[in-house]
């Protein structure tokens, strides 16, 4: 079977302690690595590097570099934003995880959103006019160590669930928001991504939150609100989804995509899929998980997945061709060219211990799959967030089928919190944006703010966003429009 890839692998001990208290005014230079000792752990620094428009293309200034957690190493891209001012201590910042299990967030930063972008040849990088550091700081971080130029010292156990990743990455903000960049130190942050970020983004946020509240003279991380792009949230809603995706012009086709044969069959396994698929959520064993799984992708998922190749089908994207294997779009092939240039090592100062960068970690993903994180719920997660009036913006490229819109409805509706029947209780409306110039219809949205705590009248606001002529990676095919809806929920106005 294959990988059910939802998205779809130095420093010498500086006497770190003289600057830890240093503040950006000794700006990390281009030459050489700042150190910046975390003021509660021993064991974690960050060391960072400042890069130029020669390695990305952008007016904003840039910085490149590792947390060094223990035994594991993090790799990180950060951007300052274009037009917001530097703010004393409540600059924006957005995080950006790409999905996988194993998927490098490099994915989403030089193909999708990124200040800049690969250039057709694979040996530079364009200006990206719609990149999403518009309004807002952003952060790339490759993610769990083991992923792209991220890396695990010898003898160092690879991450295999997102819980794990959920408290390095923690870990790794706290430090980023107090020390290295203390700008950031109020926020707002927005933490977002696609795919299986679904699985990342819920678990780090209850991280994060869980941790504010049981250390809160500890550093805080001030998370604001989540946005998750075709997240893979609970899995037996996308499999029970890729029936509507494949079987009905839902999703903004002119004729579905499989015949009448191949949708009946689907129909008739659905049922069992969807019962195995519940018992894994309720019994989180690896090994009802992977049968769970079994099950789903033999009787659903195989009749699609299975011939997403070169020259088969695109599981991100049921109208547009798949070029190569795996990722199916070529930039992923060029990215890899581009970071693997000598010129990119040396700007980045890439450790020895990293002899090839790749897109995807095939070791991660298996880990992952061996721990049964696949076929989880992270629902539960998402309603622990509501409830501590975090945020959330779920958003879908229609023509998705790996995360599928149809299935993105469905558990969002059935999840259980207080804003669900108000939520339910509402009619999907088209949105309106612009595009070259003109007025478009984004897609559909719907959204509630609700009062979360009683006796406080801050309401929390939980929306969809659905866009059209768009597959898994929204910003890619959307660009403008996503930057549009991005800059709405940041600024928070409604999306009528
Ligand atoms: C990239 O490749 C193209 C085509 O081979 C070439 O014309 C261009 O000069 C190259 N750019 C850089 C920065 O090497
Ligand atoms: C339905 O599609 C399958 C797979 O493409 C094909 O093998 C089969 O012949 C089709 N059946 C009909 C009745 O068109
Ligand atoms: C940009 O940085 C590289 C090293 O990473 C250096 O060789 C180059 O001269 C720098 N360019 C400018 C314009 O500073």
């Amino acid at each position: 079977m294959k990988l059910p890839f939802m998205f779809l692998g130095v420093l010498t001990p500086v006497l770190a302690s003289k600057y830890s208290q240093a503040p950006l005014f000794e700006e990390p230079s281009l030459s050489a690595f700042t150190v910046y000792q975390s003021e509660v752990s021993p064991s974690h620094s960050i060391r960072v590097k400042r890069q130029n428009a020669t390695l990305c293309d952008t007016p904003v200034d840039q910085y490149t570099g590792w947390l060094d957690v223990g035994q594991k190493h993090l790799f990180f891209w950060y951007f300052k934003a274009e037009n917001a001012a530097s703010q004393d201590s409540e600059e924006p910042l957005a995080l950006w995880l790409t999905g996988g299990p194993g998927g490098s967030s490099m994915l989403g930063m030089l193909q999708e959103l990124g200040p800049c972008l690969i250039n057709e040849h694979g040996n530079g990088t364009v200006y990206n006019p719609f990149g999403w550091n518009k309004e807002t700081a952003l952060i790339f971080v490759d993610q769990p160590a083991g992923v792209g130029f991220s890396y695990l010292d010898e003898g160092e156990l690879i991450p295999s669930n997102s819980f794990t990743s959920a408290t390095d990455m923690h870990l790794f903000l706290q430090m980023f928001v107090s020390q290295v960049f203390p700008e950031h130190k109020n926020g707002p942050l927005v933490i977002t991504g696609e795919s299986y970020a679904g699985h990342y983004l819920p678990t780090l946020g209850a991280q994060i939150v869980s941790q504010n509240i049981l250390y809160p003279k500890r550093a805080q991380v001030p998370l604001k609100s989540l946005a998750i792009g075709n997240g893979y949230v609970s899995p037996l809603d996308t499999a029970y989804g890729y029936w509507e995706t494949l079987c009905t012009t839902n999703p903004g086709v002119k004729e579905p995509v499989f015949n009448e044969t191949l949708c009946d069959i689907m129909a008739t396994n659905l049922p069992r899929c969807i019962a195995v698929a519940k018992t894994c959520y309720d019994n989180p064993d690896p090994a009802i998980c992977q049968a769970a799984s079994t099950v789903c992708w033999n009787g659903v998922i195989n009749f699609y997945d299975g011939e997403s190749y070169a020259g088969g089908r695109n599981r991100f994207d049921i109208t547009a061709p798949c070029v190569i294997d795996d990722f199916c779009y070529p930039e992923t092939a060029l990215i890899e060219d581009y970071l693997n240039l000598k010129s990119s090592f040396s700007a980045l100062g890439v450790p020895k211990v990293i002899k090839k960068f790749e897109c995807a970690s095939d070791a991660v993903g298996r880990a992952f799959q061996l721990a049964g994180d696949l076929e989880i719920t992270m629902k539960p997660q998402l309603e622990y967030l509501l409830a501590n009036q975090i945020d959330v913006l779920i958003y879908q490229g229609n023509l998705d089928l790996a995360c599928n819109t149809a299935g993105a409805k469905r558990w969002t509706a059935n999840m259980p919190w207080k804003g669900q029947s108000a939520f339910t209780s509402k009619e999907l409306k088209p949105w309106k944006s612009t595009k070259d110039g003109r007025e478009v219809v984004g897609g559909e949205f719907k959204e509630v703010n609700i009062k979360m705590v009683e006796g406080d009248e801050k309401t929390t606001r939980f929306a969809l966003v659905t866009v059209d002529r768009s597959g898994h990676m929204v910003p890619m095919d959307q660009p403008e429009i996503s930057l549009d809806m991005l800059n709405r929920w940041l600024a928070g106005k409604p999306f009528d």
